[in-house]
């Protein structure tokens, strides 16, 4: 068993580049009292690790580490009595083929009769509940309301368009290609989307495809297309901030701030800033409600998987340059589950 990695080698300076990250062999780690070994197999690659590449990040990564990430993995060694050798779990371990888990610390067991395993870190897990919060507590959906996505087909996007079309909304996404946007009408079933690229304007697209303004804004992307909802916001609308992706690159302070803000004031709208880690207390419920969906398949999802540890860093800057259709995974290891 030889362990492999990736290392985050340097500070970005502006958009990712691939020697910000340095894939070596890493030396195997022993578990003592308490560990558990993990033989990793699904690598999450997700935008808000750009923020932490961030030196003034309060959760900044420490250059030389492996970069930290969520992952699903098999428990190869097991000194806790938590956790049996086999067992499939998932926890915060990093871009690498074997982790140490301290005292199987943050470490869960997957129930692979609730779907693939992969689902624990998309789906059925970050992702799939950052977007019910967003959806439910902060855009709180009634029937006929119009509520628009952005990032449309990513990892959060899919899910969150798919939960206000089961709350009744009508459902209107956004993304960069046309091969999303089918997707986003042909198979996520969303009533209409558009190519933020290739449309002559974002403000231009909403007017055509939001005629009645829009209720509910799930807030991927920040920036001009933030700006463009606020102007067409109806009385009493909910901004649902979840995540700034085209600032994300930007080394200044004042990208995040919309410049219409008394547009919000002036409609009785709110606009809220929210972060998965603040609803953590939803996730055992959320689970299984989640599953049923899934099974009902009243949500679909997509995972889009590349394969090899050597991949990870492309496969990182390849999502954050809009490469992905689905939520972006790295295969290292064997899923003997599929
Ligand atoms: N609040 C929370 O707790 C929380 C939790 C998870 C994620 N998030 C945020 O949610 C957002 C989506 O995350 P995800 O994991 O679902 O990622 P994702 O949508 O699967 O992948 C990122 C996507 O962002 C789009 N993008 C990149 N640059 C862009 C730009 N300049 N303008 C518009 N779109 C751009 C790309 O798609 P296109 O082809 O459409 O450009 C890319 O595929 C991110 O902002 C993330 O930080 C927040």
């Amino acid at each position: 068993m030889q362990n492999r990695g990736v290392i985050f080698a340097k500070r970005p300076d502006g958009a990712v580049t691939p020697d910000v990250f340095d894939c070596r062999d890493l030396p195997m780690p022993e578990a003592g009292p308490g560990d558990v070994l993990v033989r990793n197999i699904y690598l999450s690659c997700d935008p808000y690790m750009r923020g932490r590449f961030k030196a003034d990040s309060n959760k900044a990564f420490t250059l030389g580490a492996v970069i930290p990430a969520r992952v699903v993995a098999q428990v190869v060694t097991s000194n806790n009595p938590d956790f049996n050798t086999g067992d499939y779990v998932w926890g915060f371990m990093g871009w690498e083929l074997y982790s140490l888990v301290p005292g199987g610390q943050r470490l869960r067991i997957i129930d692979p009769s609730l779907g693939p395993i992969s689902h624990a870190i998309t789906v059925l897990g970050m992702p799939g509940l950052t977007a019910h919060v967003g959806i439910m507590d902060i855009g709180k959906p009634a029937p006929g309301e119009t509520c628009f996505v952005s990032a449309a087909s990513g990892a959060v996007g899919q899910v969150a368009g798919q939960i206000a079309k089961l709350q009744g909304c009508r459902v209107i996404g956004s993304a960069g290609s046309a091969a999303k946007i089918a997707h986003i009408t042909d198979t996520l079933g969303f009533d209409a989307a558009f190519n933020y690229k290739t449309a002559p304007s974002i403000a231009g697209a909403l007017d055509e495809h939001c005629p009645n303004g829009i209720d509910i804004y799930f807030d991927n992307v920040g920036g001009e297309t933030l700006e463009a909802v606020i102007d067409r916001i109806n009385p009493r609308a909910r901004i649902a901030v979840c995540g700034q992706i085209s600032g994300y690159d930007s080394q200044t302070a004042e990208w995040g701030e919309p410049r219409n803000l008394e547009k919000i004031t002036l409609a009785g709208a709110v606009k809220t800033r929210f972060s998965v880690y603040d609803h953590m207390d939803q996730y055992d419920a959320f689970v299984p409600r989640m599953a049923q969906w899934l099974k009902n398949g009243d949500v679909v999802y997509f995972e889009d998987i590349w394969d090899g540890i050597e991949k990870t860093s492309e496969a990182f800057i390849d999502m954050m340059t809009g490469g992905n259709l689905g939520k972006r995974l790295v295969r290292v290891g064997e899923d003997a589950t599929i």
